[in-house]
């Protein structure tokens, strides 16, 4: 369409006007603004009504370009650029295995309804159940909000929040914040740092004044995370930042793929342990940490932005204080926190993750529950059967573990 609104954007940012205030005051939908942000042609009654907001004519805040194809199509791949589940980097998840995980469940398991994923990290396994009703869980916030994100039962408004998306991308004016003065030219350059404090904290304000809702925040949250994910002077995890690096990658949000309404999915954000006594489901997935390293440690800096409390950070790795955090499963107390909780499982059935590292690998690496206790434990429980898979699992790049084999342990539950 040869309509361009260069104009009207160009009058909103000197007059400071936001899109949402732009909607406020012409009385027009979040979707009429995604229009404009497309360059689609909206009706002579939304022209009038924004030229009265700005007390000025058609011609101030939109041109006819007939040469203006190329432009558009350039405008329309950035707003287009979307996200998905998987396109997140996270130790140890589990989206290459889903059909192998579904194959399992679907000739070994019968009237599944409900499917809890109760270590869900990015979500990714509760993702190949989306037509049932899905429980998630995990101990870390961000990865809580993720999930909220892409399972949550409450209605979001897509265009509303593809329209924000856009207008923080567009952001350019640069503020000193607590990520400029905790993290600038580490895993992100200065500007981006900048960009990454301003939409954090422009989400909460806008959560707070009404203006989005639960889900609508964990929904720009955890688009924000994928976009740091995507652009971090990391090799993925959070230990360390690569020095002397020239940040050419920038913030850019994707729109998350979420749909904008699903089924009675609940989402928790607890130890698993503390969780199990209270939830039922017909298949309870079990995916814990294997080894010692600590998700909270790995990950410290989106859990940072997502839980948005500003706290000091130590040492070369900029991490904050992290105890609250610590997961019992990369511990010494990983087999009592395993018993405990197949103990309390309420379901039909039970399928356990557990890589076989045993002793391949360094002391960091080695599985924290061994087969013998695996097997202990879920034979008290009902009928054990192990399934399993060769897998390059995705490591932190120190290890290089032949032989690494996935096993799916299915303990169909007595009684
Ligand atoms: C192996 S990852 C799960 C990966 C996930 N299946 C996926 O595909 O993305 C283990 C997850 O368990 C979480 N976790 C660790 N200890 C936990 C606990 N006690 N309760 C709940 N979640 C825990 C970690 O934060 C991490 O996200």
């Amino acid at each position: 369409m040869p309509v361009v609104y260069d104009k009207l954007f160009n009058l909103m940012e000197s007059q400071k006007i936001t899109s949402v205030n732009l909607m406020r005051k012409a009385n027009i939908s979040c979707n009429i603004i995604s229009r404009l942000h497309r360059n689609d042609y909206v009706s002579l009654e939304t022209i009038e009504s924004i030229c009265r907001v700005f007390n000025c004519h058609a011609d101030d805040i939109l041109d006819f370009n007939f040469h203006h194809q190329e432009k558009i199509q350039t405008a329309d791949e950035k707003i287009s650029e979307r996200a998905e589940i998987q396109n997140r980097r996270y130790l140890g998840n589990k989206f290459k295995l889903l059909d192998f995980i579904k194959k399992v469940v679907e000739e070994n398991c019968s009237e599944v309804e409900t499917v809890a994923d109760i270590f869900s990290g990015t979500g990714a396994v509760a993702s190949a159940f989306a037509e049932k009703n899905i429980i998630t869980n995990d101990l870390l916030y961000s990865n809580y909000l993720c999930n909220v994100a892409w399972f949550g039962s409450e209605n979001v408004r897509l265009n509303f929040l593809s329209s924000l998306i856009e207008e923080y991308n567009q952001h350019k004016n640069f503020e000193e914040n607590y990520m400029t003065e905790n993290f600038s030219d580490t895993y992100f350059s200065k500007i981006d740092c900048s960009k990454i404090g301003f939409i954090r904290e422009d989400i909460e304000k806008k959560f707070l004044s009404g203006i989005v809702t639960e889900r609508e925040r964990a929904i720009l949250i955890a688009s924000l995370i994928y976009a740091m994910d995507k652009i971090a002077n990391t090799c993925g995890h959070y230990d360390a930042w690569r020095r002397g690096i020239i940040f050419e990658k920038h913030l850019n949000l994707p729109v998350l793929n979420v749909p904008a309404k699903n089924k009675n999915n609940r989402c928790f954000n607890e130890n698993a342990n503390g969780l199990i006594k209270h939830i039922k489901a017909d298949l309870i997935y079990i995916d814990p940490p294997y080894n010692s390293r600590q998700y909270s440690d790995t990950y410290h800096l989106l859990e940072n932005v997502a839980r948005w409390e500003k706290p000091p950070v130590y040492g070369v790795a900029l991490k904050p204080d992290r105890k609250n955090l610590k997961s019992d499963y990369c511990t010494l107390k990983a087999v009592d926190a395993f018993e405990d909780l197949i103990k309390n499982c309420k379901a039909k059935y039970i399928l356990i993750s557990y890589n076989n590292m045993a002793q391949k690998g360094n002391e960091r690496s080695n599985a924290r529950i061994s087969d013998e206790d695996i097997f202990r434990i879920l034979n008290a429980k009902g009928k054990v059967e192990v399934f399993s898979k060769k897998y390059k699992a995705f490591t932190t790049g120190k290890s290089n573990i032949r032989g690494n084999e996935e096993r799916l342990f299915l303990c169909e539950a007595r009684n």
